[in-house]
């Protein structure tokens, strides 16, 4: 298999790294060097043949860190009902595996899971730091989810469902919940914003105050809205996104 990202001669020309970055062209990078726009470790460099080693120095752009391409892959899935969360079903069911270019991209895998019959935002990669780093409970990354939920909890429920339930696995951590609108039939819609992410959390948490999960969908995973991205459907991260996930990661 060919290699995603031809090794680089260590260091290169910071002129280079800038234009491999995407940050300008070689020219253009130049220009952003000489005007003083360009640092090294925290040092402004201006002089065209300084070099770098992109594993090890910090290069930034008006003082936003540039990072070199490695050839990882980031992409967002709109997952839809009836799919699970595998690369691999044994017993052949349908799973995510199926919904993106696992050929295209080996090694791509999901960013922890939402239940068969959750829909939204399922992030995948190439990259197994940045995967192993949004899911530890240390960096606190944000998932919003839009529960609809059996009849309207009241705010006793609410204050409940953010200060904390306990679960038969432990006390659920404080949480971001409102209650969105209710329902004709006496259903409502809420939202609830969590950071851990254990095995069937939302549906667990609105079970616990009496109003269990009729449908459930997630808008976002820390920075990343699903956005752009039609159900069933992925798309690649842009560069932004991937600097949001980054900051978020602690990476
Ligand atoms: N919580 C759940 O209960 N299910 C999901 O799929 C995700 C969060």
């Amino acid at each position: 298999m060919a290699d995603p990202m031809p090794r680089q001669p260590f260091p290169m020309r910071l002129q280079k790294f800038l234009a491999r970055a995407g940050v300008a062209s070689r020219r253009g990078s130049e220009d952003l060097m000489t005007a003083g726009r360009v640092s090294v470790n925290g040092e402004v460099v201006t002089e065209l043949g300084s070099k770098v080693d992109p594993k090890t120095d910090v290069v930034c752009v008006d003082g936003r860190e540039v990072h070199l391409e490695d050839g990882s892959v980031y992409l967002m899935l709109y997952k839809p009902k009836g799919y699970l969360t595998t690369m691999d079903d044994p017993q052949g069911r349908p799973c995510v595996a199926q919904l993106v270019p696992r050929d295209r991209y080996p090694g791509l895998y999901p960013v922890g899971r939402l239940d068969k019959d959750t829909t939204g935002l399922l992030l995948f990669t190439t990259d197994g730091d940045m995967g192993q780093h949004l899911l530890h409970p240390k960096h606190h990354v944000d998932k919003t989810y839009q529960a609809h939920v059996d009849g309207v909890p009241d705010e006793v429920d609410l204050a409940r469902l953010r200060g904390g339930i306990m679960l038969d696995d432990g006390l659920t951590a404080q949480a971001r919940v409102r209650l969105v609108a209710e329902r004709p039939d006496g259903s409502s819609d809420i939202e609830l914003v969590i950071h851990e992410g254990r095995k069937r959390q939302v549906k667990r948490m609105c079970s616990a105050v009496h109003h269990p999960v009729l449908d459930l969908h997630r808008s976002s995973f820390g920075p990343l809205a699903l956005t752009a991205v039609e159900e069933g459907s992925w798309r690649l991260l842009t560069k932004e996104e991937i600097t949001s996930l980054r900051d978020v990661a602690g990476l």
